[in-house]
């Protein structure tokens, strides 16, 4: 197999970059450093027309939407079976120089189409992207359960910041003080972005979980791909939840800032686990604060919560 080119220990003496690192305001967006770092390269990434951005939230689906789009591009290829998914849909932003960039993954990728994943809000995105059209898969979660499964993350991924307890990660979740910034905004900017660059098309985890077949035909529609009925049902198979978990090359076991002591990355691919996490007084407090920050009429929002 090959050698993975994102290999970094866990072991803090060998570590390369600065563990449990702090948030800061970037740009009006909360942010850590290996995220920002490479921010003048990033910004000037030159997109190409073909190339398609998978953009969300983090923890809102990414690699599972990720690893459709790349069967539905290029089968099952060898290079589906020794390269893992991180490598094939680079992660634009991130960066730990010298060792290595996204952006760098992302220049150098061989195919084509290029898929590239990014996390950054909107306002972010490169403006090559814009400027060549690019089509843009955006992935939407209930907040709830995608603060429940990004606190699962901040624990077991060592570059990012000690999440603290439930209840005081509640209140950071609601004021934004999250790696990658507020959900609210990050969801309502990438739905306000849709009203006037058609390119995007706009998806939901709970569909993908409710019927992964149909949103994969939808995925098929807005990218123009004419793959056959068998091989979309083939594809929604493979990309189960637990197919997926144990395929090292989508389970990110090879991607060793993450302490799987901690928790699985693959950890429960559920809708509604939130029930299990909130207390009643919780969930009111949510709830509350949510209806303010949503209450935009034109955000016809599938997660609701
Ligand atoms: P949970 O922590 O709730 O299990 P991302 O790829 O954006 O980091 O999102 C990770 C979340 O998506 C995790 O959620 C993970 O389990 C879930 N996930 C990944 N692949 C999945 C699949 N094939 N089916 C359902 N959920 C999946």
């Amino acid at each position: 197999r090959q050698k993975p080119a994102i290999s970094m220990s866990l072991d803090p003496e060998k570590a390369v970059f600065p563990s449990r690192q702090q948030l800061f305001d970037f740009h009006g967006v909360s942010m850590i450093p290996i995220f920002t770092t490479n921010w003048e390269n990033v910004q000037n990434f030159q997109a190409r027309p073909d190339d398609i951005l998978i953009a969300t939230y983090p923890k809102a689906g990414t690699t599972w939407v990720s690893q459709i789009l790349d069967l539905l591009y290029f089968g099952q290829t060898e290079r589906q079976k020794t390269i893992p998914i991180f490598e094939r849909v680079p992660f634009l932003e991130i960066a730990v120089p010298p060792l290595f960039s996204g952006k760098d993954l992302a220049d150098k990728l061989p195919t084509t189409p290029r898929l590239i994943k990014t996390h950054f809000p909107v306002q972010f995105v490169p403006k090559s992207f814009w400027e060549q059209n690019c089509k843009i898969v955006y992935v939407a979660r209930n907040a709830k359960d995608n603060m429940v499964s990004f606190f699962h993350f901040d624990r077991m991924n060592i570059a990012h910041p000690e999440p603290g307890d439930w209840s005081n990660y509640i209140h950071r979740f609601m004021e934004g003080k999250m790696v990658f910034g507020s959900w609210y905004d990050h969801v309502n900017g990438w739905w306000k972005k849709k009203q006037t660059y058609s390119n995007i098309h706009y998806m939901f985890y709970e569909d993908m979980i409710e019927d992964t077949e149909r949103e994969i035909d939808k995925l098929c529609s807005f990218l123009s791909l004419s793959n056959s009925a068998e091989d979309k049902k083939m594809i929604a198979g493979g990309v189960q939840f637990d197919n997926m978990k144990k395929n090292e090359m989508t389970n990110y076991s090879t991607f060793s800032i993450l302490d799987f002591k901690i928790s699985p990355f693959m950890r429960k691919g559920k809708v509604a686990d939130w029930k299990n996490h909130f207390t009643v007084a919780q969930n009111e407090v949510f709830d509350e604060d949510y209806k303010k920050k949503m209450k935009d009429p034109t955000l016809q929002f599938r997660t609701e919560i």
